[in-house]
């Protein structure tokens, strides 16, 4: 067949995946080229445009290294992020609610004993967080995993910043028989999402804020559960109804309320896992 027309041309592409041996990959590259067809015809796309778009694509790559994470940003910023959390964790089973994993995770974060500061002196407000790991009856879990980060009070994570260790403000935890955790930290802060590249040009031009609001980021396992990947935030926060990655979910908004000695704040909260399916 020749001459395509927009009329014709996304059946035909669409009709070229008839020997994909994948039924996955098939239906997902069909609707994936229905509805970028669908998109171009839309808002009518120059060819100024399309290179324009190109050539962001291109930058979003190339601003990747093996710390930084573009694509995953421009994802979060899209609200793409928050729209395959919600089709694969929207259930509601009594597990705590997930949010995004973000661009700044570094696997391979020092395991820590109970109770040890993971801010190492860094500057901030002293603050404990503690809390249990429990099944979604209320059942404690021992030897649940913790793997926690946060930003500096500079807004930055330490890959992000040479001023900090590569694990400063990283850590992981191990729950207890009584699926008890416990860390020191310092307050995090609500942060912009890196401004220097791609992502950060196209929320300006979008006349977007690039704002997160404050909080520490949590991936909880154990054996025999659902992992858990999400986040507690500052309640308080100016930035919890306009998270610039569409993130926060009420319940997972948490006091840091003064501890009363005058030894800073402290947060507490129960993560509840799904059982494995
Ligand atoms: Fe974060």
């Amino acid at each position: 067949m020749r001459n395509f027309t927009p009329e014709t041309l996304t059946e035909a592409v669409v009709a070229r995946l008839s020997d994909c041996d994948n039924p996955r990959l098939k239906a997902v590259m069909t609707g994936l080229v229905r509805h970028l067809h669908a998109f171009v015809r839309e808002v009518n796309l120059t060819e100024a445009e399309w290179f324009e778009g190109i050539q962001f694509l291109t930058a979003t790559g190339q601003k990747c290294d093996a710390d930084r994470q573009e694509f995953i940003l421009l994802s979060d910023v899209l609200g793409v992020s928050m729209m395959v959390d919600a089709l694969n964790h929207g259930t509601p089973s009594g597990a705590t609610e997930s949010t995004v994993l973000g661009p700044f995770y570094i696997p391979g974060a020092p395991e820590l004993a109970s109770d040890a500061d993971i801010a190492h002196g860094s500057p901030g407000e002293p603050t404990a967080i503690s809390g249990r790991v429990l099944d979604a009856t209320g059942k404690p879990i021992a030897g649940a995993v913790l793997d926690v980060w946060q930003t500096a009070t500079n807004g930055l994570y330490s890959i992000q910043d040479p001023e900090q260790d590569r694990y400063n403000l990283r850590g992981r935890f191990r729950t207890g028989g009584d699926g008890r955790y416990a860390f020191r930290t310092v307050k995090p802060v609500s942060y912009p999402v890196p401004t220097d590249g791609p992502v950060g040009r196209i929320l300006d031009a979008m006349g977007r804020h690039p704002h997160r609001p404050a909080h520490i980021h949590f991936i909880v396992s154990a054996p025999g559960y659902e992992t858990l990947t999400t986040h507690l935030f500052a309640n308080g926060d100016p930035y919890l109804d306009s998270d610039v990655v569409f993130a926060v979910k009420n319940s997972l908004v948490v006091d840091f309320a003064p501890t009363g000695d005058g030894t800073g704040l402290a947060a507490a909260y129960d993560f509840r896992l799904a059982p494995s399916a």
